[in-house]
């Protein structure tokens, strides 16, 4: 595959530029450095790269029109929703032009009947959410970016969030997608029925093909029931390994369970010191859960037993009513930005067997602490899908024995070295710990079948 033409980041090929005021509109082309300066670093802060502009398409025919544009001025293009990405995956590596898709926002052909509605790439989360509500469905996927981060993007990193448990990932909510591929074909599949199996299925494909085959534009998404009334519960063990043999047990006896949120006692602390949160236990137990599940007639009776029969409790809070309910999730939800604040950290995202999730929460800071002495190790997550998010604060974002220490760990141990965050620039060394080559040899026959001038975001994923 040819490799696309490196643009010195503060240089934009005259005919590109030309051509793609010319389609968007010059208001939609950015170069100024202060203005793009944001879109140029992730989220975490770890990553970040140069780009001689950002573009704003306002359609698919204009995402078009640039992707062609693109291709004969061997320009590559990386692909951004709201940027809350923590691999690295959305911003520019070395020169790319940063396509930003916020504008292809428009939620459309809605249907109750089927609980089936289209989201521009560009629509938040938190859009498609309400949008679902309105039409009395649910929208599955959930995490606590919901209001920044885009539709587009959790489909290109098939994202996972809180509520896998009962609803699964982004691959199981996509119908179908509408796409411009390197090749600057326009792919639009986005059917109005459920049951479909008519050869390919390029949704899948492109769920999770991290914007190296094309551009997402929009989205055809499969709705849910709309859940049953909940309850929500703090759960304190006395070990790791009680609430994680907690979250198996929960898995089998509550029918209505929506979410299984792992933290321990560093992280619980760290984030009532970070937001001035009360303690919600006195002493901080080792581990805790958070319990999420709905049961139409006594959500928190059901709960409640539910818990009361686990081994190895300490503790628990219940809630029921809304406000209470998020202040229990304030608990989980706010370990991502109090990590953060204590500087750009590695995530390393992952998942492990069932029988290896507790030892391995349990040995991951001895595990960083042999590499990095001084590095903090911060350990939370999705404990119902052995999803633990491994965040290492007090490493210089380019040095990666920890991130090698870890990952080779979890592939040891069986697991996956990205659970739902995707490969990005942050793990695309490390690709071949999961993926056979053969597998990656396929990846790559497929990127050059679709991207066949490879100015599909050409620095993340494959190694
Ligand atoms: C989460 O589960 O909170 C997200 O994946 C974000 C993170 O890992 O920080
Ligand atoms: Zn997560």
């Amino acid at each position: 595959m040819p490799v696309p033409i490196r643009v010195p980041a503060s240089v934009l090929p005259p005919a590109f530029a030309a051509s793609v005021a010319e389609v968007v509109g010059a208001t939609h082309v950015l170069t100024d450095p202060a203005v793009v300066a944001g879109q140029e670093v992730d989220w975490t802060g770890r990553f970040r790269g140069q780009t001689p502009a950002v573009v704003r398409p306002g359609s698919v025919e204009e995402v078009a029109a640039v992707v062609a544009a693109a291709r004969s001025a061997g320009v590559a293009l990386v692909p951004q929703g709201g940027n809350t990405g923590l691999v690295g995956g959305g911003i520019p590596g070395d020169g790319e032009v940063v396509l930003d898709l916020r504008r292809l926002r428009d939620v459309t052909d809605a249907d109750p009947g089927s609980g089936q509605l289209t989201a521009g790439a560009g629509a938040t989360v938190a859009r498609v959410q309400a949008a679902a509500i309105d039409l009395g469905w649910a929208y599955g996927v959930d995490w606590s970016a919901r209001d920044t981060a885009t539709i587009g993007g959790s489909v290109a990193t098939d994202a996972g969030g809180l509520r896998f448990v009962r609803n699964g990932g982004t691959r199981r909510q996509l119908l179908g997608v509408e796409a411009v591929l390197g090749t600057g074909a326009v792919v639009r599949h986005l059917p109005a029925v459920e049951k479909d199996n008519t050869g390919f299925d390029l949704a899948a494909l492109l769920c999770g093909s991290e914007g190296t085959l094309g551009v997402i534009t929009a989205v055809r998404l499969r709705l849910v029931a709309p859940s049953p009334p909940l309850a929500t519960a703090l759960v304190a063990f006395s070990s790791v390994a009680s609430a994680v043999a907690a979250a198996s047990a929960l898995r089998r006896q509550l029918p209505g369970l929506e979410a299984v949120e792992l933290m321990v006692a560093d992280g619980l602390d760290l984030v009532c010191r970070s937001g001035a949160l009360p303690a919600p236990f006195a002493p901080t137990p080792p581990a805790a859960l958070l319990v999420e599940a709905s049961d139409a007639r006594d959500p928190a009776g059901s709960l409640g037993d539910a818990v009361g029969g686990l081994d190895g409790v300490v503790d628990a809070a219940v809630a029921l009513d809304g406000p209470r309910r998020r202040e229990l999730w304030r608990y989980r939800e706010d370990h991502t930005d109090a990590i953060g604040r204590l500087g750009a950290p590695h995530k390393l995202d992952v998942t492990l067997p069932a029988g290896s999730l507790a030892d391995f929460v349990e040995d991951a800071p001895r595990l960083v602490a042999a590499v990095a002495p001084d590095a903090r190790t911060w350990c939370f997550g999705h404990a119902a899908d052995g999803n633990v998010h491994v965040n290492v604060t007090g490493v210089a974002p380019g040095d990666e024995r920890v991130d090698e220490a870890v990952l080779v760990r979890v592939a040891a141990l069986g697991g996956s070295i990205s659970a739902e965050h995707g490969i990005g620039r942050a793990k695309r060394r490390w690709l071949h710990l999961a993926r056979s080559d053969a597998e990656i040899t396929a990846m790559r026959s497929i990127k050059s079948a679709l991207d066949p001038d490879g100015i599909c975001n050409p620095n993340v994923l494959l190694p």
